[in-house]
């Protein structure tokens, strides 16, 4: 494959920094914007352009876009907090969709015409069947998820009007952490299950709270799609030759098809650490669906996506490494 000039908006976070690893050993050229608000500076490899700004500033992006010849642009900066999005929706629809139409109308003026966006399951809401499909209704319940459909219908109209070509992954939940162990997951509040149940294990909290046991699934706990981080990024690259033609239009769900309840991600942090996780059953929280995983057959057949972490328990692996070599996260 031809080395592609890409820029990646939130490379310094989470999903992000993974990509622009896959990126560098896949060959390419990644280049960072992020305004580390949720970022880690320590995420991006010293020889890896990095450049310190914010994606709804039109002069400083199209500098960058130009400077350094992009041809495509990855954008991992959204705002992810659900609850957060309920209670103050215009921060939500400001970072999630306001800007990211800013950095739209910056890349076609600088004819950059290949996007690639981190969308999201949550853009399905509570859905009508399972496994979801691509077809699948997209009711979001939240203005975060909202603002990831907004974005969608925004990268079509383009698509019609202007000719971009673009890819929108839904993810369902991404974890784990590069195999390394050299880059890993640090959020600042924390919401995400596996790191709770992994702090919990090492004594960083005092246990971890089960939202909800009453849920019409086989153990009660709610069931979620846990696909790897690093098998992630790779679909992003195997989509870059897909971007070829203009006017092309791609989305993709990226899970592994497996549900798995609460209660099993708990009793796999045990096997796989050695641990006991103190717990608590608490009630359901709000908005969360009993059942989210995904047909991610659309990928596999049309990018020749290989799943390498098909199961909870090398995932979990991958987190737990991360979470020993780095007690406190990135820079403590
Ligand atoms: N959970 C608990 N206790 C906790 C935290 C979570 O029981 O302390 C449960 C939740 O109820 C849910 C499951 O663990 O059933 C997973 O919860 P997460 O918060 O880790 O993930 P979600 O499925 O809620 O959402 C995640 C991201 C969202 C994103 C969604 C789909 O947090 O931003 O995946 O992409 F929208």
């Amino acid at each position: 494959m031809p080395t592609v000039n890409v820029l990646v908006v939130g490379g310094a976070g989470y999903i992000g920094s993974h990509c622009v690893r896959q990126l560098s050993a896949a060959g390419h050229r990644p280049v960072v914007l992020d305004n580390l608000v949720f970022g880690h500076r320590e995420a991006v490899a010293g020889e890896i352009p990095f450049y310190e700004g914010d994606l709804g500033d039109a002069t400083f992006v199209a500098k960058v876009l130009q400077g350094e010849e992009i041809e495509l642009v990855m954008h991992f900066a959204a705002f992810a907090y659900v609850g957060e999005s309920v209670e103050n929706p215009l921060k939500y629809y400001e970072n999630n969709l306001a800007k990211p139409i800013t950095l739209l109308k910056t890349m076609l003026e600088c004819r950059v015409g290949k996007f690639i966006l981190s969308s999201t399951c949550a853009t399905y809401g509570t859905p009508a069947e399972l496994p979801i499909v691509e077809e699948t209704p997209q009711r979001p319940i939240n203005p975060y998820g909202q603002s990831k459909l907004d974005l969608e219908n925004v990268l079509k109209a383009t698509a019609e009007a202007h000719g971009l070509s673009f890819a929108a992954f839904r993810y369902f939940n991404a974890s784990g952490t590069a195999e390394d162990g050299t880059i890993g997951e640090d959020h600042d509040p924390e919401t995400h299950l596996i790191p709770l149940v992994i702090q919990a294990a090492m004594g960083q909290r005092e246990d971890i709270t089960i939202f909800g046991t009453d849920y019409p699934t086989p153990d009660g706990t709610c069931l979620r799609d846990y696909v790897h981080v690093d098998d992630l990024s790779r679909a992003h690259i195997a989509a870059i030759p897909h971007l070829g033609k203009p006017g092309q239009q791609l989305f993709y769900n990226l899970g592994t098809g497996k549900p798995n309840s609460v209660r099993e991600v708990i009793d796999t942090v045990e096997k796989v650490s050695g641990l006991k996780v103190p717990v608590r059953e608490g009630p359901r929280r709000p908005g969360d669906p009993p059942s989210l995983y995904a047909d991610s057959s659309k990928a596999q057949k049309e990018l020749d996506w290989k799943i390498h972490y098909p199961d909870l328990e090398s995932i979990i692996a991958t987190a737990w490494n991360w979470h020993q070599s780095h007690p406190k996260g990135y820079s403590k």
